[in-house]
């Protein structure tokens, strides 16, 4: 039977990720690929690929870029475990848990530098000049876009009243600008219009906006641990948009309780806020916030030309 799109892409990301971070064996290069060849959803790389594709690309420069981008998202779950205190990643200890703080501040710092000589080799592969400095335009304007969220998050921490379009503003910086990005990076390796560039850009950061909203359900809805723990967003106080929905739905009384588990989480867990979120409808609702940014995700689709790769662009935000 003739190969997916889906698996000629996880193929060559595969064969790619297989070759990267071999240099130092001892040294830092061991840990970012620790840290790297964890087994991920690869989401990010999947979309860029897709989307230069889709638009007329070849893998030949899609995947470098791709793989560079992966480089970037890990470096940033690496500092972000630092963060949020959090041990486990990817269903094994944090890089900070296996190699110390010291360490894994290095290796995230090489996983980000990593991202623009990823560019180097589209550039031997086929990419002209025009479109590499493009594309370190783009990721440079992303970095910064992500820092801006993660701020944004660290300062919203430990009060859950804040307007939903906070939330959203600092969701589309820590996360939607990544998916983002490696759509429009996918764009301009298949040197597409900036018609179809754009469309690609509203893609990734709707997806990326209904991604977040999902990862934030995770530890009300996922049936195991995901690889990850399920306690950190309640125990480093974040207002996710399940929370913030919940204070603003609740009844008096459930509003009240709801504050003294999120202010003191001594005070009950994840199980009786669960509960409490369900009871006030916050999870359907946090839910169909995503669904809608879903709806949006697929719009952008229809610039569009037709085919495999689009179809699996559309799957990709339809799950
Ligand atoms: C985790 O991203 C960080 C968030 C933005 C929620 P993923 O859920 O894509 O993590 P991996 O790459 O599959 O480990
Ligand atoms: C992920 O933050 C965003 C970045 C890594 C910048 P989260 O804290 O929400 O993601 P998880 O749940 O740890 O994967
Ligand atoms: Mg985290």
């Amino acid at each position: 039977m003739a190969r997916t799109t889906a698996e000629q892409v996880r193929t060559a990301l595969a064969t790619a990720f297989a070759d990267c971070w071999c240099g130092d064996a001892g040294g830092i290069d061991a840990v970012a690929r620790y840290a790297i060849t964890a087994p991920g959803k690869l989401l990010r790389p999947r979309l860029l690929c897709h989307t230069a594709l889709a638009l007329g690309g070849r893998m030949a420069t899609a995947v470098p870029a791709a793989v560079g981008l992966e480089a970037a998202h890990v470096g940033s779950l690496v500092h972000d475990d630092i963060i949020d205190h959090d041990t486990v990643r990817r269903r094994r200890p944090a890089v900070h848990k296996a190699f110390g703080v010291e360490t894994a501040i290095i290796a995230g710092n090489a996983l980000y530098f990593s991202w623009f000589a990823a560019l180097d080799e589209c550039g031997r592969n086929g990419a002209t000049d025009r479109q590499i400095a493009a594309a370190t335009r783009v990721q440079a304007r992303t970095g910064a876009a992500v820092c801006r969220g993660a701020a944004a998050e660290l300062s919203m921490a430990g009060s859950f009243r804040h307007d939903i379009s906070a939330y959203v503003t600092m969701a589309q910086g820590k996360t939607g600008a990544l998916m983002a990005c490696a759509c429009h990076i996918g764009a301009i390796m298949a040197d597409a219009s900036s018609e179809l560039a754009g469309a690609a850009r509203r893609y990734g950061e709707s997806l990326g906006l209904a991604f977040q909203i999902r990862d934030d359900l995770l530890p009300y809805t996922a049936p195991r641990s995901m690889g990850k723990p399920r306690d950190s967003d309640l125990r480093n106080r974040r207002p996710t948009l399940p929370v913030l929905l919940g204070m603003k739905m609740a009844d008096a009384a459930q509003r009240q309780t709801l504050e003294e588990i999120l202010t003191d989480p001594e005070h009950g867990g994840r199980t009786q806020l669960r509960d409490l979120l369900e009871a006030s409808g916050a999870l359907d609702a946090a839910d169909a916030m995503a669904a809608e940014h879903l709806v949006c995700a697929r719009d952008e689709l229809r610039h569009f030309p037709g085919g495999p790769h689009r179809d699996e662009l559309h799957r990709l935000a339809t799950v």
